[in-house]
């Protein structure tokens, strides 16, 4: 299968099936938007809440913060953004088409019609938008181009309200909106994203020693969510390619179907940004260290994860097809732990009684496993397997008439079937119940 064949199928499947959806789809779309379905919903649940609990709370040293997305813009003037967070913008002279000019190939001339292009201007991708009744300056506001900068904000607040010890960490999942150019293949590059960031602030002494401790993490992290550990490389970006704030950073970049590109991104943000903070706002942002009775800035290291490119690394890495039954069949190989749905209960016949009061009886029993545990008695068992299959459910359990006791040496089992091999076995139902509980906690 050709990579762009690849895209074409898991964008179709993901509408087709409920995961994502175009943005503002009735209205003729939105570029660079998309909208989550029902079952892309949890699938992004799933990835966040790992996150929160890999990153956060399973930590002693974490804490968090919702901070909201419109915010003073000083704290845009401060962090750089304002006058800093843009791309390089070329306009066509001829079709007036807009391109980004560092994803051209220097000829000089326009993609699309081989017309002459014009200056390359600095293009600022921050949206801006009035707080209030007022359209003026004053009131201007921008939506966060990245969720750090309410983390920063909240540096004092946290220290005052939790006296952490440092190092200590603050985390925060939440949208944040870039002015894209030309946002591209499918989720990777949007105007509406979400992030999921740590900014952990250390000791300037401490801070190599805490990039390796966030390094392993993000690699713990690619793999509890089920990508390929070969499709995850580390780039060290080079001093003319890192943003204003960072010292060092490393991309994290996956093998997406349309080449090696940019997943996560882990920075030592030195003290940038507390100390521009603290110059603009005039509010003293360092940490006292009772013991040594110091103040100084703390530095800081930021893994910075987008929710929406894991989401579609998942995706990509877990489409599979294969020939079962005489058929191409099409499945998703999800961790089981991020799977939308954990298992589907069906009972053989649908128009028998007592197999449906049943296999209701079973799915109940599963459900103290877990709330993920979808029901279906529509067609036959091979084809709810295969709607099953192409959500990524791990699991299919069916209950028939030797569960009943027709065969009495059978009574009380069911049928576990498994996605990836299609195999099936007879289990009791703490064995399933069992089975199910192993693989998603
Ligand atoms: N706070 C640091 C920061 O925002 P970044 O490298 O600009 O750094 C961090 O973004 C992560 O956010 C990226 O590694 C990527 O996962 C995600 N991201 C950035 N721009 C994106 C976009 N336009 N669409 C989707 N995800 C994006």
């Amino acid at each position: 299968m050709s990579d762009q064949t690849l895209m074409e199928k898991l964008i179709s499947l993901a509408k087709r099936r409920g995961f994502i959806f175009p943005g503002s789809e009735i209205y003729g779309g939105l570029a660079g938007t998309f909208d989550y379905g029902p079952l892309g919903v949890v699938l992004k649940e799933n990835v966040e809440r790992l996150w929160l609990q890999m990153f956060r709370d399973d930590r002693d040293d974490m804490y968090g913060v919702d901070a909201a997305i419109l915010m003073n813009s000083k704290i845009w003037e401060a962090s750089g953004h304002v006058s800093g967070f843009s791309d390089p913008l070329v306009e066509c002279e001829k079709c007036k088409r807009r391109f980004r000019a560092d994803h051209l190939d220097g000829s000089g001339k326009c993609p699309e019609c081989e017309g002459k292009l014009g200056d390359v201007r600095q293009f600022n991708m921050m949206f801006k938008t009035h707080a209030g009744a007022n359209e003026d300056t004053s009131a201007v506001v921008y939506l966060r181009p990245e969720t750090a900068g309410g983390i920063f904000a909240n540096f004092k607040n946290v220290v005052d309200s939790i006296h952490p010890k440092l190092p200590f960490g603050i985390a925060q999942i939440g949208k944040a909106f870039r002015n894209e150019i030309a946002p591209r293949d499918f989720i990777f590059r949007l105007r509406e994203l979400s992030q999921m960031e740590v900014e952990y602030f250390v000791h300037p002494s401490e801070w190599e020693q805490a990039f390796e401790g966030w390094r392993k993490m993000m690699h713990l992290f690619a793999k509890a969510i089920g990508i390929p550990q070969d499709s995850v490389h580390e780039l060290e970006v080079a001093a003319e390619d890192r943003a204003h704030y960072s010292k060092r950073t490393i991309d994290f970049e996956f093998d997406y179907p349309f080449g090696r590109k940019e997943l996560w991104g882990l920075a030592y943000r030195t003290d940038f940004d507390l100390s521009a903070h603290e110059k603009h706002s005039n509010v003293e942002l360092k940490y006292l260290d009772e013991t040594a009775g110091v103040k100084f800035t703390p530095h800081v290291i930021e893994p910075s994860l987008g929710v929406d490119r894991t989401v579609l690394a998942i995706l990509s890495s877990a489409y599979r097809e294969d020939s079962m039954g005489g058929e191409v069949r099409t499945y998703l190989a999800l961790a089981p732990k991020i799977a939308p749905v954990k298992a589907m209960v069906s009972p053989l016949l649908k128009n028998k009684p007592e197999l449906v009061a049943k296999a209701r009886e079973v799915r109940a029993e599963l459900k103290k496993v877990h709330p993920a545990i979808a029901w279906d008695d529509n067609g036959n068992i091979g084809k709810r397997y295969r709607r099953q299959d192409e959500i990524g459910t791990p699991f299919c359990v069916t209950i028939d008439f030797d569960t009943l006791g027709e065969t009495p040496e059978l009574k009380d089992t069911v049928t576990l079937r498994h996605r990836d091999t299609g195999e099936q076995e007879r289990l009791t139902m703490p064995e399933v119940a069992e089975r199910i509980r192993s693989v998603i906690q």
